[in-house]
């Protein structure tokens, strides 16, 4: 990592007030440019014949090779002795104008108790207007949608490749994508009340539940190797808790999927919860769905009494069905965000800690098993300056240790998490054993960076103030966060979001988890939403992104130098999102990939997509003789 860093932390002692984030080292090298420059006149030619001498070149993007069938686990049958025995069921689709009620009120999990389920909810203006009602077969893509778009004029430059086990893909998220919410037997999920102002709903969003095929054929025809998406709990167990009824129909449209998904030479990675906590978590008082909790930013539900034996149970049944074929498993995503206090945590990590056992002892399982962290680097915004220094660690401890210490050191949680949630659940020594070394690496969600200094300027007691305080403006973070560097600038291009390109920072951040939690790194989701997308009304317009070629490009090219010049584990990387979708509310933050027309369900393929994968394809190092397909770590 070598001069930057250096400069960074070093070079700067002298210079105050200067530029604090570039490299001020005179003028930019020209590696490329070996000879002297004689800096003789340039000769011009004597006219000629002009010819329009433009050319293009037509290419078509390249099909995943299969790799080799492998088994991660025993199959489901060999496993039922696992869990407790199972009974299933299929509910039908929810219809609040329905006119005749079901009659079979007696039974605890009859249509009768399914349907109070959808009343109690109560989502707001609840209206399914979809395109499809059933499964849509899958057709290839014409090559007319392959052709490669203009390259851009500036490009990477390096000559690093990635190894033969990187796992490269795209990732997605259940409420965020499926629609389809009172389908087939699916419960009413956290998703379907939060969001109780007239923005968009969760309701029909990507209709994915039923065009699942279709766009995992159009992953394979983009050269994707690996598939991230979540499962709905509240699909396959509308009631929830241990000893409630399978829904026959939830459990097989996933199987489904993962069969589909390895058919077209992919390989599955699985999310056991993302957001989507179902409905029941709330029901003392469904307004606490909505209030905002003490941690992150939505209520998770996760603090509940019935929630670790729940999501465990849950979990334990997805796994004997699926961890034959699947590889990879993420049992919380972004846990921080939605945890409402020192309970909800502690949950997490005690239900996370239970599964991972449950794979690795019971199952056998021999993939891997992690979860999805968020976390914007927190810079300081002087790195010369402790003061600034001591806000970065405390914000990046805050969010990661409180769950990173546990499992990846056996440690407590950090000062940071005790000071900022006094009702945090202490962890004894037999707790500290049994979650260490719960996780086979670190999954992280490095959208961007953001520059950190203390709440008042050099003051590291006005942190511990505000750790005390809930009622301080920097509660819960307690350092000022800002998007500026110290002499004004950006600290990168902006997006429709909260997102900045920040390439270099992900390097720096890759070395921090590396060196702070020791173990391989998976980004687990990065992406843009390119500014003003929304608004443009011209769909080839839509369709030629620079912006995400820029920050997939820069951040790809900042990981092969992690890996290489610093000497990093980075094991994958997973670009959100394979096509614009649901972002809680909001369809003009466009994170995708590939556009999605609202009214046909329509996709297209961005230029950036083209970008990526090509130059990921520029890049992947050939499969070594005797690789068998698993990952060295
Ligand atoms: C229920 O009826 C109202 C009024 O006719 C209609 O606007 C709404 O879309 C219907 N809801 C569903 C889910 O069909
Ligand atoms: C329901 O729809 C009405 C009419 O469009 C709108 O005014 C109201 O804000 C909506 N409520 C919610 C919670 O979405
Ligand atoms: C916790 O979840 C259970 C269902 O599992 C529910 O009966 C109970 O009311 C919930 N508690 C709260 C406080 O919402
Ligand atoms: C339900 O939760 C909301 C939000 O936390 C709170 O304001 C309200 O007082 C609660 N209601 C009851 C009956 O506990
Ligand atoms: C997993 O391994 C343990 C210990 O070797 C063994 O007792 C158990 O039967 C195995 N489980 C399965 C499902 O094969
Ligand atoms: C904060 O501390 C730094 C380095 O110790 C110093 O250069 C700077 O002037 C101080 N700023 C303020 C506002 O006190
Ligand atoms: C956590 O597990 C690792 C690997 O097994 C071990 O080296 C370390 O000592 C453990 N830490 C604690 C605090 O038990
Ligand atoms: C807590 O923060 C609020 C808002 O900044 C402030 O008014 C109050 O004085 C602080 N309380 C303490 C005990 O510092
Ligand atoms: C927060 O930090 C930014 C730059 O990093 C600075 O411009 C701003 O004045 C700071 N705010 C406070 C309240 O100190
Ligand atoms: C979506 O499809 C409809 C119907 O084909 C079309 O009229 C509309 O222009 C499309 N929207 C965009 C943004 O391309």
């Amino acid at each position: 990592m070598a001069s930057w860093i250096a400069l960074l932390l070093f070079g700067l002692g002298a210079a105050t007030a200067q530029q604090y984030y570039i490299p001020v080292s005179g003028i930019s090298a020209r590696p490329q440019c070996t000879a002297t420059p004689s800096y003789s006149q340039p000769t011009y030619s004597p006219y000629s014949a002009f010819a329009y001498s433009m050319t293009e070149t037509v290419r078509t993007a390249t099909s995943v090779q299969p790799g080799p069938t492998t088994t991660y686990a025993p199959p489901a049958a060999s496993l039922t002795s696992l869990i407790s025995s199972l009974s299933f069921t299929t509910w039908g689709k929810w219809d609040p104008n329905a006119t005749v009620s079901a009659t079979d009120t007696d039974n605890p999990y009859g249509d009768a108790a399914w349907t109070a389920l959808w009343k109690m909810a109560n989502p707001p203006n609840f209206t399914e207007t979809s395109v499809f009602s059933t499964t849509v077969s899958p057709t290839p893509i014409p090559t007319s949608e392959l052709v490669l778009p203009p390259s851009d004029y500036f490009g990477p430059t390096d000559c690093y490749y990635f190894p033969a086990d990187f796992q490269f893909g795209v990732a997605g998220s259940a409420a965020q994508i499926e629609g389809a919410t009172a389908d087939e037997g699916k419960a009413p999920s956290l998703m379907d009340i939060l969001i109780q102002d007239d923005r968009p709903k969760d309701y029909v969003t990507n209709e994915n539940y039923y065009y699942y095929k279709q766009e995992i054929e159009r992953l394979a025809s983009m050269g994707v190797k690996y598939y991230s998406f979540s499962l709905a709990w509240s699909r396959i167990l509308p009631f929830a808790l241990p000893g409630t009824p399978v829904n026959q129909q939830g459990l097989d449209h996933y199987s489904d999927m993962i069969d589909f998904v390895l058919e077209k030479g992919m390989i599955p990675a699985v999310t056991i919860l993302h957001f989507d906590t179902p409905a029941q978590f709330f029901a003392a008082n469904l307004s606490a769905a909505q209030a905002k909790p003490v941690i992150g930013y939505s209520n998770g539900g996760y603090q509940n009494e019935t929630f670790v034996d729940a999501y465990v149970n849950y979990a334990k049944i997805v796994m004997t069905q699926y961890a034959d074929r699947v590889p990879i498993w993420f049992t919380f995503n972004e846990p921080f965000i939605y945890s409402f206090n020192g309970l909800s945590v502690d949950h997490v990590l005690k239900a996370h800690a239970q599964v991972y056992h449950f794979y690795k002892e019971s199952i056998n399982g021999t993939g891997k098993i992690s979860l999805k962290f968020n976390d914007n680097f927190g810079v300081p915004r002087d790195p010369a300056n402790p003061n600034d220094v001591y806000a970065a660690d405390h914000f990046n401890s805050f969010q990661l240790g409180m769950f990173c210490n546990p499992i990846f050191l056996g440690q407590d949680y950090p000062d940071s998490y005790k000071d900022t949630v006094p009702d945090y659940v202490p962890l004894t020594p037999e707790d500290l054993s049994y979650i260490n070394g719960t996780a086979d690496f670190l999954g992280i969600d490095p959208y961007t960076a953001t520059v950190v200094s203390p709440p008042v300027a050099n003051s590291t007691d006005s942190i511990h103030e505000c750790c005390g305080n809930m009622s301080s403006t920097y509660f819960p973070y307690c350092v000022n966060q800002s998007t500026l560097t110290t002499t004004g600038w950006d600290i990168g291009y902006r997006s429709q979001s909260y997102v900045y390109i920040t390439p270099r920072y992900l390097r720096l951040y890759l070395s921090y988890l590396y060196n702070t939690f020791h173990t391989p790194i998976v980004i687990t989701e990065f992406g843009f939403p390119v500014f003003g997308e929304d608004d443009q009304t011209a769909l080839s317009d839509q369709l030629f992104d620079m912006p995400r070629s820029v920050y997939y490009l820069s951040y790809m090219t900042e990981v092969l130098k992690s890996i290489w010049e610093d000497g990093v584990h980075v094991a994958g990387a997973f670009a959100w999102s394979f096509a614009d979708n649901w972002e809680f509310g909001d369809y003009t933050a466009h994170f995708g990939l590939q556009t999605v027309n609202r009214t046909t369900q329509e996709r297209r393929y961005k230029k950036s997509f083209f970008d990526l994968v090509d130059f990921m394809n520029t890049r992947t190092m050939p499969q070594q003789e005797g690789w068998s397909g698993g990952w060295n770590f």
